[in-house]
C-alpha cells in the first residue's frame, strides 16, 4: 500500500483532490493536511511514500516542509505544486522536490507523476545499489561551471553575454564544445566560430546539456580498464543523445522532450564512468566477464555488482537534482518496460537509440538483443523502427 499526503492551505483544493483520488486508485491511500506544520506532524508519526505540497502556504511553506522531509525522511517522494506566479521560485528550489507541477494541475498528470516516481524509487531502492553507493566514498558533486550556468538560466531574464562569459571562463570547455558542435555528427552547414554563435544557434537548453555532459565526462578519474574504451563510450553516448532527440522529434514534435531525450542519451551510460573510477577492480571483473562469456555488460555487472550502470547513473543524477524524466530514462534504458506510462516516452527513445547504436557497431550478441521488441510492440511503436532507422541514417550522413 502506498501512502500519499496532500498538503494545501486551500480547503477547496484539498476537497477536490479528495473527490478525485480517494478510492479511485487501488493500492494507494491518501491523507490530507491543511498546512506545513500539520503535514510534518503526520509525517513524523508515520512516514509517507509521497508528499505533494503546495509551495505558497502561510507558516511553514511547501519548500520548508519538503526540505525537512528531504533531511529527515529522504526516501519520501517529494512533489511541489506551484501557481503560475511562483514558478520562478519553484525552479530555484531545484533539488528540494523530485518534481514540480504547475497549478491548476490535471488529475491524470498528478496520478502519472506519482506512478512514475514510485516506479523509479523502487528501481533505486534495491539494497545492492544502496550498498554499492555507500562503498563509493565520495561521489563527485555537481560541477561548478554547470551550477553557475544553471544559476544564470534561472534568473528571470537570463543574459546571453553572461552565459557566454560563464562558459568562456573554461578554455578547455570552449574548445571541446566547439569541436563537438562543428563535428560531422551535428550536421551543421556552416561552422560555428565561437561560443556565442553556438549558444545563439543551438539554444541554451542544448548548450546546458552539452556543458553538463562534457563536465561529467571529465569529472571522473579515467582508471585504465582492459578492453574498455572511454573514447568508445563517449562516441556511443554522443550518438545515442543525437538519435534519441531525433526519434522524439519524429514521434512527438515536442521540443522540451526532445532536449531531455538528448541529455538523457548523452548521460545514459554515465554509471559506467562511476563504476570504472570508483570500483575499478570489480568493474574490470565485469568487463572481462562480458568478453569471456559474450554477455552484454549490464548482465556482467549484474553478476559482479548485483546492480548495473543504469541504476548507478540514475542514482547519481537523481542526487544532483537532474530533472526526473532524464533520470527515469537513464534508470530504465535497458528495461523500458518499467516505465509505468505504457506509452512512447523519452525512455523509449533512449532505449532505442542506444540499442541501435550498439547494433550498428556490432557490440550486440545474437542471444542478447539490445532492443526489447515485446515492449516496443506493447506500446504500439514496433512498426516505427524502420522509419526511425532511416531518419537516423539519413541525417547522420547529411
Ligand atoms: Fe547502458
Ligand atoms: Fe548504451
Amino acid at each position: 500500500m502506498k501512502r500519499i499526503l496532500f498538503v494545501d492551505d486551500d480547503p477547496e483544493f484539498l476537497a477536490a483532490l479528495r473527490a478525485l483520488f480517494v478510492g479511485a486508485q487501488p493500492g494507494w491511500e491518501f491523507e490530507f493536511a491543511a498546512g506545513g506544520e500539520a503535514a510534518w506532524e503526520l509525517a513524523a508519526q508515520k512516514p509517507f511514500d509521497a508528499i505533494v505540497a503546495d509551495l505558497a502556504m502561510p507558516g511553514m511553506d511547501g519548500a520548508q516542509l519538503l526540505t525537512k522531509v528531504l533531511n529527515r525522511l529522504p526516501r519520501t517522494v517529494r512533489i511541489l505544486l506551484s501557481g503560475q506566479d511562483d514558478r520562478e521560485s519553484a525552479v530555484k528550489l531545484l533539488g528540494v522536490a523530485h518534481r514540480y507541477l504547475a497549478k491548476p494541475c490535471d488529475a491524470a498528470e498528478l496520478r502519472d507523476t506519482l506512478a512514475r516516481a514510485f516506479a523509479l524509487s523502487e528501481t533505486l531502492a534495491n539494497e545492492q545499489l544502496q550498498q554499492l553507493t555507500s562503498q563509493i566514498k565520495s561521489l563527485p558533486s555537481l560541477p561548478d561551471l554547470y551550477v553557475n550556468l544553471l544559476n544564470e538560466l534561472r534568473r528571470h531574464d537570463p543574459s546571453l553575454p553572461k552565459i557566454v562569459q560563464i562558459i568562456s571562463q573554461d578554455f578547455g570547455m570552449c574548445t571541446k564544445l566547439l569541436q563537438l558542435v562543428n563535428s560531422a555528427a551535428f550536421g551543421l552547414h556552416q561552422p560555428l566560430n565561437g561560443v556565442e554563435d553556438a549558444v545563439t544557434y543551438l539554444g541554451v537548453e542544448t548548450i546546458k546539456g552539452l556543458v553538463l555532459t562534457l563536465q561529467i565526462f571529465s569529472l571522473f578519474q579515467r582508471v585504465r580498464i582492459k578492453d574498455f574504451s572511454y573514447e568508445d563510450l563517449w562516441t556511443h553516448s554522443w550518438t545515442t543523445g543525437m538519435w534519441a532527440k531525433r526519434i522524439v522529434v519524429a514521434e512527438t514534435r515536442n521540443h522540451v522532450q526532445a532536449e531531455q531525450a538528448f541529455v538523457a542519451g548523452l548521460l545514459h551510460d554515465v554509471g559506467k564512468l562511476v563504476l570504472a573510477s570508483a570500483l575499478p577492480e570489480q568493474f574490470q571483473t565485469a568487463v572481462s566477464l562480458q568478453r569471456s562469456q559474450k554477455l552484454p555488460l549490464r548482465l556482467a555487472e549484474q553478476i559482479t555488482f548485483h546492480t548495473t550502470h543504469a541504476e548507478v547513473g540514475a542514482y547519481l543524477l537523481g542526487l544532483w537534482g537532474i530533472p526526473a524524466p532524464v533520470v527515469e530514462a537513464i534508470a530504465w534504458h535497458h528495461q523500458p518496460q518499467k516505465d509505468p506510462s505504457g506509452n512512447f516516452s523519452i525512455v523509449t527513445a533512449v532505449h532505442v537509440a542506444s540499442g541501435l547504436e550498439h547494433e550498428h557497431n556490432g557490440v550486440v550478441f545474437r542471444e542478447h538483443p539490445d532492443l526489447n521488441q515485446d515492449y516496443l510492440h506493447a506500446i504500439g511503436v514496433s512498426e516505427r523502427q524502420g522509419f526511425w532507422h532511416e531518419g537516423i541514417w539519413d541525417s547522420s550522413q547529411g
